[in-house]
């Protein structure tokens, strides 16, 4: 065949690969508004950059008839490409073929792409839309999946690996997402579930909607599964590429320098906190009154809000912001929140990213729920995670600093590397009110204006203990600051931190309360 035949035929060939499950099974994706696969690869890479593998793969299955069906690419997507310049590998699960289902072929080209993006120290990105374990394949595609679980596992704190989830995914399909750092979900689009629903009506008897069995905002809001939440897939990609713009492509490196820029001036750190010690305010405010262009890219903005995660930029360098939130729940730690922060303090510390605490809460949650779910072992994670983290660590207290609380949010005694504290902070075992009634209960009771007494202890109290003197007096506050001096501060001390250097006993590794 001549050169020219030879290309024509490769031509006819990837055209007719490219048509993934046909035009029907393309019409009823779009009927659900979904994009293909190949779209969501194109829209989510810089034009022309996708290279793809294993275009031509072909299934191995000869039962149930398997041998006599085609499946382009077998149901999957894989290539690098990148993504403002940066390169990325991805793959795309193609629902349109046999429900974007897992056989051996499909795992291995979803590995080969996984060991790839290890090799190369680069970003994983997969898009996650099909319907589990390929059932006409058995064992094999069970081995498949044990096959990327292991390679999630391996790359976790080396290369950031994000999942997007872009259908019904069940079963086998659910649990590589959940071995990586990020989880996208667009509302309508997005479910994800161990069991379906129609293998549940069979179990159980009962029925059950496949958005209220595991939709977006279930994974959001209660599940805590997914850390960001569009409303498009179009939004959903945004959301991607403006995280790899801010992390590092992987633990061997920083995250890119850009510009730095001055906050918005609308953001003014004096005005934001409320005179009155019990009125809330909304913490992010502070977070936009001190990084670059105040911006904020939040995490887990929709689960356990009572603590805010994310990235913000500091003299054109990111940063991961940790902040009580005193507009849910006055900004306690409780099991959720816990492990929202604990979770994310690990992943700024295994890609070198500096970690500003902001701190204003009155302690761990009390009370029956919260000890039977588990706050002792759940609680115990945030404070594992900040002593274990080497990476740059600057608190700032704000207002409240109490009893557990006070320790676990990046304390001195957990290596903060600075404290810095505003002269509105308090930092003591608990609350005014709380540890008067305690104290001077006999005093109170036995007085012959037992409320008068209450507000003379409770006024003594706060002289004593609710500031930041007692802990400035010992070292514990490296320096009682002016809130308008915030940034200056948190710039001076990362500059200084830029080479930290500490060494932690060695060991195959520790056994942090999961
Ligand atoms: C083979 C599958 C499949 C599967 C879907 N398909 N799931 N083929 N194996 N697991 C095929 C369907 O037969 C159909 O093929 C096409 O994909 C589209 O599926 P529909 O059911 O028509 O689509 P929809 O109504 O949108 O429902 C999607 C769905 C449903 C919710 C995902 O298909 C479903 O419940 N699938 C099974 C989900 C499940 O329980 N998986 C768990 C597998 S066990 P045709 O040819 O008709 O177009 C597992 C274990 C791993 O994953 C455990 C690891 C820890």
């Amino acid at each position: 065949m001549s050169l020219k035949r030879n290309i024509q035929e490769l031509r006819r060939r990837k055209i007719e690969v490219q048509k993934g499950g046909g035009d029907k099974a393309i019409e009823k994706q779009a009927a659900m508004g979904k994009l293909t696969a190949r779209e969501r690869i194109l829209a989510i890479l810089d034009a022309k950059s996708f290279h793809e593998y294993d275009l031509f793969a072909e299934h191995l299955a000869r039962d149930f008839d398997m041998d006599k069906k085609v499946l382009h690419g077998d149901g999957v997507i894989t290539g690098t490409g990148t993504i403002n310049g940066a390169p990325v590998c991805i793959y795309a699960q193609d629902f349109t073929v046999a429900g974007g289902s897992l056989g051996l072929m499909h795992a291995r080209k979803i590995t080969k792409i996984m060991d790839h993006a290890l090799k190369m120290r680069v970003p994983l990105i997969g898009i996650n839309d099909s319907g589990g374990a390929r059932i006409q394949e058995g064992v094999n595609s069970l081995a498949g999946y044990g096959e990327i679980f292991f390679r999630n596992t391996l790359a976790s704190g080396v290369i950031p690996q994000l999942s997007v989830i872009l259908g019904p995914c069940a079963g086998g399909a659910v649990y590589s997402p959940a071995l990586t750092d990020f989880v996208f979900v667009v509302e309508n689009i997005s479910k994800m579930f161990i069991t379906g629903p129609s293998v549940i009506k069979t179990v159980l008897g009962e029925e059950i909607s496949m958005e209220d069995l595991g939709g977006a905002r279930v994974h959001c809001e209660v599940a805590g599964n997914a850390h960001f939440y569009a409303k498009t897939e179009i939004e959903c990609f945004e959301q991607i590429k403006k995280l790899i713009e801010l992390i590092p492509r992987s633990n061997s490196e920083k995250a890119k320098s850009v510009e730095p820029k001055l906050p918005l001036k609308k953001y003014n750190i004096e005005k934001i906190v409320p005179e009155n010690p019990k009125l809330p305010y909304d913490i992010k405010d502070v977070i936009r009154s001190i990084t670059d262009a105040s911006e904020f890219f939040e995490i887990m903005e929709l689960y356990a809000p009572n603590i805010v995660i994310g990235f913000g930029r500091m003299n054109g360098n990111t940063c991961g912001f940790v902040a009580n939130q005193p507009k849910y729940l006055a900004g306690v730690l409780d099991c959720d929140s816990s492990d929202k922060a604990a979770r994310f303090i690990r992943y700024c510390n295994a890609f070198n990213i500096p970690i500003i605490t902001l701190e204003d809460m009155p302690g761990y949650l009390p009370g029956i729920d919260q000890e039977h779910m588990g706050v002792i072992r759940h609680g115990a994670k945030i404070l594992y995670a900040y002593s274990e983290a080497t990476v740059p660590k600057i608190t700032v207290i704000i207002r409240k600093a109490y009893g557990g609380g006070y320790i676990a949010m990046n304390s001195r005694h957990l290596r903060a590397d600075f404290v810095f504290a505003w002269p509105t902070a308090e930092i003591a075992v608990m609350g005014p009110e709380g540890a008067a009634n305690i104290v001077f209960r006999k005093e109170i009771m036995e007085a012959e204006d037992p409320e008068a007494m209450r507000k003379q202890k409770i006024e003594e109290y706060k002289q004593k203990f609710a500031n930041p003197f007692v802990a400035a007096a010992r070292g514990y506050v490296d320096e009682v600051i002016e809130p308008i001096e915030t940034r200056s501060m948190l710039l001076h001390a990362l500059s200084v931190s830029e080479n930290k250097s500490v060494s932690m006993p060695r060991k195959k590794h520790g056994i942090p309360p999961f």
